[in-house]
């Protein structure tokens, strides 16, 4: 159904306090400016009741009136535009997680840009590349964890790929009250809506008005729907099928198994890989994988999450051949001997981009710690915003180490630039390149990468609870 700009804008002022968003306001304009094609998109931020299909209705932080927001489809090397119109009550922006844009689109507030207020509206606009799998997500407080997210497909211009069929799959932490996540404590310390402490069932949460521990999540969705009311994916025997499996969850790691098939990852947060056969995938906060499977197992299946499989709010989407009728579909066992992909087992297929180890300009030592009895969580002891600046120049081989001091994972993020994993246990022609790496309790792990992306650009724990609560710096280009 198209809409004209002008009901668009009607719709959208209208909707300052109302709920409800209708979801058509999301519309694309294709036309075409300086050679590239531009292609547009209206995002309005807004709360808006929401129902995950299961379970009550609550009013969640939204794109279009919608969770996960609407999905950015384009072709490489075309231009996204996207108009952002806040009708939150606190300010936001919308960061475009993996892809290594122009700096001031970057979209993290005090970073690279102001943040935009309630009522106001900024515009977007960057070149959609490399091809890959991507997300997008607000860059403000916790308003990721409150729904504030959705995923960004850029399609390779010309290689079509080698699947039949193709599914974009996001999986989702969800606290099932108004809010969405954790918002209603931190209005109560920052925006001076009166004390709504006792509320605050099934979450744990630091007094004073420091940054709140993790919430105990109600379910977990994939695209916004709960088990069982999620519709079963199809499938036809002799496919090969796609999955784009995205985790912008802000504190839960997946485990990842589809009952009857083995997986093989492509990609890694949008890089191609060389094909890796597993049964089990592992997918940290802000990471992404494709996949593919052959459909050689005519039945009913379920794709789920180990630690959170087999209870009413775990994480379960059915795959259905065509054709089959049980109504029970089978979950995967996690037990027994299974093949389980780690870093070491993945390797990059494009050409050797990234110059060879022997040369580093620059290295840094990052360790990070907190939990137990501190609120916070540190990089090498500090507090974002009072946090260290990694300086480099322009064209230098950066190198970064770091150690996990704690007993929690970390993935850690670096926005703006892909990075090579160079953990000793990975051969030194075995790396893959990725933006998002988790670092395990009571391990290293070692990233390089090439400046080559001038700005100021944001460096943190994927885990939000952990990125609010200080375990941020920013690389700086001097
Ligand atoms: Cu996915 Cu700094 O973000
Ligand atoms: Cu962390």
């Amino acid at each position: 159904m198209a809409i004209t700009r002008r009901q668009f804008l009607k719709t959208a002022l209208g909707a300052g306090i109302a709920l409800q968003v209708p979801s058509v306001l999301f519309n694309t304009f294709p036309s075409e400016a300086g050679g590239s094609k531009v292609r547009e998109f209206r995002f309005t931020a807004s709360r808006a009741r929401v129902n995950l299909g299961r379970g009550p209705d609550f009013v969640a932080w939204t794109y279009n009136g919608r969770v996960p927001g609407p999905e950015i489809r384009v072709k490489e090397g075309e231009t996204i535009r996207v108009y952002l119109r806040n009708l939150l009550p606190e300010e936001t922006t919308i960061h475009w997680h993996g892809l290594p844009i122009v700096n001031g689109m970057d979209g993290v507030p005090g970073v690279t840009q102001a943040g935009v207020g309630p009522g106001e509206s900024f515009v977007y606009e960057f070149e959609a590349r490399p091809a890959g799998t991507f997300l997008y997500h607000s860059h403000v407080g916790y308003q990721l964890d409150q729904g504030l997210y959705g995923p960004l497909i850029i399609e390779p211009a010309h290689d079509p790929g080698e699947h039949d069929r193709e599914y974009t799959l996001m999986l989702e932490d969800w606290v099932m009250k108004d809010g969405g996540g954790a918002a209603p404590t931190r209005r109560r310390s920052s925006m001076g809506m009166g004390m709504m402490g006792g509320m605050m069932r099934g979450r744990r949460f630091a007094n004073n008005g420091g940054p709140l521990l993790e919430p105990v999540y109600d379910g977990y969705a994939i695209n916004g729907k709960l088990y069982p009311a999620i519709e079963p994916l199809m499938v036809k025997k002799g496919e090969r099928i796609k999955l784009r499996l995205l985790n912008p969850s802000s504190s839960t790691l997946y485990f990842l198994r589809l009952a009857g098939h083995v997986l093989t990852i492509t990609h890694a947060d949008g890089n191609p890989m060389e094909p890796f056969r597993t049964d089990v995938l592992r997918i940290g906060m802000g990471e992404r994988y494709d996949v593919t499977f052959e459909a050689n197992n005519p039945g009913f299946w379920v794709l789920s999450a180990m630690e959170r499989g087999a209870g009413e709010g775990g994480l379960r989407i059915p795959f259905r051949y065509q054709g089959m009728q049980s109504n029970e579909p089978v979950s995967p066992d996690f037990h027994g001997p299974l093949m389980f992909a780690t870093y070491g087992d993945l390797r990059t297929k494009l050409p050797d981009e990234i110059p060879s180890l022997g040369r580093v300009d620059r290295s840094f030592r990052q360790i990070l710690s907190g939990g137990m009895h501190s609120p916070y969580w540190t990089i090498n002891g500090r507090v974002y915003p009072n946090a260290e600046r990694l300086t480099v120049k322009e064209g230098d081989r950066v190198r970064i180490s770091y150690w996990n001091r704690s007993m929690m994972p970390h993935p850690m993020h670096l926005h703006g630039h892909f990075f090579r994993l160079v953990n000793p246990a990975i051969a030194p022609d075995m790396w893959i390149s990725k933006d998002t790496v988790i670092v395990d309790p009571m391990r290293g792990i070692e990233i390089e990468f090439v400046a080559d992306n001038v700005g100021r650009w944001f460096h943190h724990c994927h885990n939000l609870y952990h990125m609010v609560a200080g375990m941020a710096n920013t690389v700086v280009y001097a």
